[in-house]
Parts: structure tokens; C-alpha cells; sequence
């Protein structure tokens, strides 16, 4: 059996603190699901949230762990591992960001949310700022900032920007994207060079209409049914 690879198979020099998924044939499978134009609404969704169940658990894997020895039920010992910062937090950039956080409560409960309101021009394609509440206690740790589409990186780099402000080191932001493509990263990185990025897929280029390519689509629109 032939698994085709995709255009986007080309080797890709990415920035070391940049973590695509590994493109597994099960990987690739779910992106065509989700990025299939003919995709129905209930066929995104699912095949979109379970990349996002992969990523996250990719994500939580580049916090701060420390050793943890436990005893397993047979009497042997288990060398592990647990959280240096046992309680989470994280920063979703709505609508789309919404996404993942209601996939991280599924997964980890007992994390704080907060929210950075930042929509994306339709003509200028800049990010503009409207609402943020982040938790109280956020300074000092580290943060899942979870935003699934950097295209310009405009949004990233603003809703970044406002977690610095309020404390948060640019090292301890782990940005969970579902996708985005090299431009994006060359200028998060040139602006923020020591946020890690896990994302689930890089793709070639951005077109000049600022859209990845070959891109998804308005992921908040076909998450929440908005268009048809
Ligand atoms: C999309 C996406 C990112 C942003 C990425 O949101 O979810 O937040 O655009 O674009 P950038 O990297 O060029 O800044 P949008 O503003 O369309 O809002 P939505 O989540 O409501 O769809």
C-alpha cells in the first residue's frame, strides 16, 4: 500500500523551539478529514478534535517535569515523572482558541482559564485587541496559550505580548496551534525567540490574501457551524 505524501513533505528547516507532530499516517489521515472542502460540519469537528486531543498532550509534554518514584501494584518501582508546577494554566485566544480550551478540560480539569479577545482584521489582516482576564496567580508560570491558526503570527505575537505584561516569562509559553506555516514562525520567532511552539502540522506558504496554503479554512467558521 502507497501512503502519498503530501506537497508539504519537503523537508522543512524549522526553529528548534518549534514542535510539529510527528506526520504519522494516522496524523494525516485526520488532517484530510478535517481539511477536506466536502467535510461535513459533524465530520471537521471530530476529526478536528481529535487532532487537538494529540496536540494537547504534546503540549503538556513541554512544561517543567521533575522526578517522581512510585511503587507500582505488583511491588516494583516506577521511575516518572510529575509536574514541577502541578496547577495549570492556560490562555485561550477566542473563538477559535475555545477549541482547545473545552478539549483541555476533558483532559486536566483543574485548570485556570483565561481569555485574550484579539480578532483578526478581515481587510488588514492585523490583530486588533478587544477584552482579556487572565488569573490572578499567572505570573511566574508557565502557560498554554491555545490559539489553532497562526497565519500571520499578528495574533500570537499581541496575545504573547499581553501575558510578558502580566508577568509571564516568554520562555514559559507553550503555544498550542493546529496549524501554521514557516512565515508564521520566522516572525513569531524573530519577535518572541523563546516561546515554544507545538503545533500539528506546518504548511508550505502563506498566500498573498494572508491564508495558509493548502490551509483549512476559517477554522472558528467550520468549528462552530457558522458558514456552510
Ligand atoms: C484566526 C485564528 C487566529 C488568527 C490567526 O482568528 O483563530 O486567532 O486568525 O491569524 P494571524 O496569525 O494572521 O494573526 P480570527 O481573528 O479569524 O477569529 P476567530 O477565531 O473568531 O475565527
Amino acid at each position: 500500500m502507497t501512503i502519498l505524501q503530501p506537497l508539504t513533505s519537503a523537508v522543512q528547516t524549522l526553529p528548534p523551539n518549534a514542535h510539529p507532530l510527528r506526520r504519522t499516517p494516522g496524523l494525516l489521515a485526520l488532517h484530510a478529514a478535517a481539511r477536506n472542502r466536502e467535510a461535513s460540519h459533524a465530520e471537521f469537528v471530530t476529526a478536528a478534535r481529535r487532532i487537538m486531543r494529540l496536540l494537547l498532550e504534546e503540549s503538556l509534554a513541554y512544561l517543567r517535569y521533575e522526578d517522581r518514584l512510585v511503587t507500582t501494584p505488583t511491588g516494583f518501582p516506577f521511575p516518572g515523572t510529575t509536574l514541577v508546577q502541578p496547577e495549570l494554566f492556560a490562555v485561550s485566544v477566542p473563538r477559535a482558541g475555545d477549541a482547545l480550551e473545552a478539549e483541555l478540560r476533558d483532559i486536566c480539569p483543574g485548570t485556570r482559564f483565561g481569555k485574550i479577545l484579539i480578532q483578526r482584521d478581515t481587510v488588514t489582516k492585523l490583530p486588533r485587541m478587544f477584552y482579556q482576564k487572565l488569573p490572578e496567580q499567572i505570573a511566574g508560570h508557565q502557560v498554554l496559550l491555545l490559539d489553532p491558526m497562526m497565519a500571520t503570527a499578528g495574533t500570537a505575537g499581541l496575545a504573547i505580548q499581553v501575558l510578558q505584561d502580566a508577568g509571564v516569562a516568554e520562555e514559559d509559553v507553550v503555544l498550542v496551534n493546529v496549524l501554521t506555516c514557516p512565515s508564521a514562525l520566522e516572525k513569531l520567532y524573530e519577535r518572541h525567540p523563546r516561546v515554544q511552539v507545538v503545533t500539528s502540522y506546518v504548511d508550505d506558504t502563506l498566500t498573498d490574501e494572508a491564508f495558509m496554503r493548502p490551509g483549512i479554512g476559517d477554522f472558528g467558521d467550520r468549528f462552530y457551524g457558522t458558514t456552510q
